[in-house]
């Protein structure tokens, strides 16, 4: 329980972050982003350092504001650190990372597509027959307990199951990296703990790997292997704690359960200094 030392923990043992187990699949080493507002330099990201292994769940929160999203958006190429190094299987960025998937608070489904054709979106683009296309669409909607939905439009799903449709549309095209920013913010407790759990039994049965932005402490810590801690404006790691809850981690109520959990949230809070404004 107790925080590691901030940057090494938080980031690859070595500069390439090349490791016995094969080349890490994100390497972020001192990245820094400033804003330019009106002429003032407003520093954003100062000197952060974090890694992201094969088939790991890290989790990163952080006080409102504090760069979070600005981070995300320069690992996935929007935008150019002004300083350090991104590096995707030991590569330094260009333009934007291959076998990536991406979640976001909104679900963004196209509304004229029905659920099954906005999950089929990404493998049309990619050249992907339609009748392969469609197949691997309905099973990934089954998968996460939309069968019989495939041909609802969005605007008469409910919330939860919208951002299941958006989690399908991620998974389906089989990303080895996902890079989520509070996908599940919006959502009611239940829906919640179901689509948290659908998402650690996926990404976990396939040994994909995940970056999960939230702003809700049990989340971070009921899913992930690590989480990472962020500081306030200009933003780094304030501190990191591996997750030691034994048991299955893709059940949700089992993780909230185990006997650690509770501590690794009082922990993390007290990390966030949050005062009331
Ligand atoms: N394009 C931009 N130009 C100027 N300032 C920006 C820009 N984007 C974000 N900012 C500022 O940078 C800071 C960090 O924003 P960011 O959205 O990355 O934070 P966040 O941690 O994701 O916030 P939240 O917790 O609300 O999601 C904020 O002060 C924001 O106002
Ligand atoms: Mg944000």
């Amino acid at each position: 329980m107790t925080p590691q030392a901030n940057r090494d923990a938080a980031s690859a043992p070595t500069g390439d972050g090349a490791m016995s187990s094969g080349v890490f699949p994100l390497v972020v080493d001192r990245v820094s982003k400033s804003y330019d507002v009106d002429g003032k330099i407003v520093p954003v990201i100062g000197d952060l350092s974090l890694s992201l292994d094969k088939g790991e769940i890290v989790s990163i929160v952080g006080p409102s504001g504090c760069g979070k999203t600005t981070l995300l958006n320069t690992l996935c190429g929007l935008i150019a650190p002004d300083a350090g190094r991104i590096r995707w299987y030991g590569r330094e960025l260009a333009g934007q990372p291959q076998n990536v998937g991406y979640m976001l608070q909104k679900d963004l489904l196209l509304p004229w597509r029905t659920a099954l054709g906005n999950v089929m979106l990404g493998l049309e683009i990619r050249g992907v027959a339609a009748a392969e296309a469609q197949d691997r669409s309905r099973a990934m909607l089954d998968r996460l307990g939309l069968h019989g939905f495939a041909d609802h439009y969005p605007s008469t799903l409910s919330g939860g199951m919208r951002q299941r449709v958006a989690l399908a549309r991620t998974l389906v095209n089989e990303p080895a990296v996902l890079l989520f920013d509070e996908p599940f913010a919006s959502l009611d407790f239940q829906n919640k703990l179901l689509i948290e759990g659908d998402t650690a039994r996926l990404v976990r049965e396939g040994g994909r790997s995940l970056l999960l932005i939230t702003h809700d402490i049990e989340e971070a810590v009921s899913l992930a292997d690590r989480v990472i801690v962020l500081s306030k404006r200009p933003t780094g790691v304030k501190a990191v704690y591996d997750i030691d809850l034994g048991g299955d981690r893709t059940d949700m109520m089992a993780a909230r359960d185990s006997d650690n959990f509770s501590g690794y949230v009082r922990q993390i809070w007290a990390d966030l200094d949050v005062v009331l404004q």
